[in-house]
């Protein structure tokens, strides 16, 4: 078994940290005199949604969602079925998706979708890190932390089947 030790470190916590707080200052620029819904794709979004929205200098209202798709723990089979419904309104709100990484684009690509049909006042999506190399549907990226090789990478609240998402900074796999 793989202990956390034998993982190469990719980003440190630190350039995370940094990362993150240049996110921060574009959605506090862009929505400012709004009060956006921020809705974080668990479950590996947490970690980041806690430190950007202490960064926040807006009102912000946050909620999570659920998603799962059938596979194996590293590819995602294009079939997403929504397993925790949105608790809050969506229509008529400017509604902001946190998602943690975006690799082949169906999970949020479908989440995407599925709320435009709620008629948000805006849709627009903020991800820490894109593997654009494996992408299979388009998704435009309004906030961008971090482009990122084709690696699987865990820590930061990524995990390999539930392992790792503690681990601050974040790490990958070697095959
Ligand atoms: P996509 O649908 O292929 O874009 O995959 C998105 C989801 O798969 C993410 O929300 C993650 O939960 C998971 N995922 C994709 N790549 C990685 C990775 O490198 N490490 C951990 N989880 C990943």
């Amino acid at each position: 078994m793989t202990a956390p030790e034998q993982l190469k470190v990719l980003l440190t916590k630190e350039e995370i940290r940094g990362g993150v707080a240049r996110l921060a200052q574009e959605i506090n620029r862009d929505y400012r005199g709004k009060h956006p819904l921020l809705l974080g794709i668990l479950k590996g979004s947490f970690v980041f949604m806690a430190d950007l929205i202490r960064l926040l200098e807006i009102p912000v209202e946050i909620d999570f969602v659920a998603l799962s798709s059938y596979g194996s723990a590293r590819v995602t089979s294009g079939e997403i079925k929504v397993v925790q419904g949105l608790r809050s309104k969506v229509k008529g709100r400017d509604v902001l998706v946190i998602e943690d990484i975006v690799d082949t684009g169906i999970t949020v690509g479908y989440f995407i979708d599925y709320l435009k049909k709620k008629k948000p006042s805006s849709l627009k999506l903020c991800a820490l890190f894109d593997k654009p190399s494996r992408r299979k549907v388009h998704v435009p990226i309004d906030y961008l932390g971090f482009t990122i090789p084709d690696r699987f990478v865990v820590g930061y609240g990524l995990d390999y089947d539930e392992r790792f998402r503690h681990l601050p900074d974040l790490r990958f796999i070697e095959d």
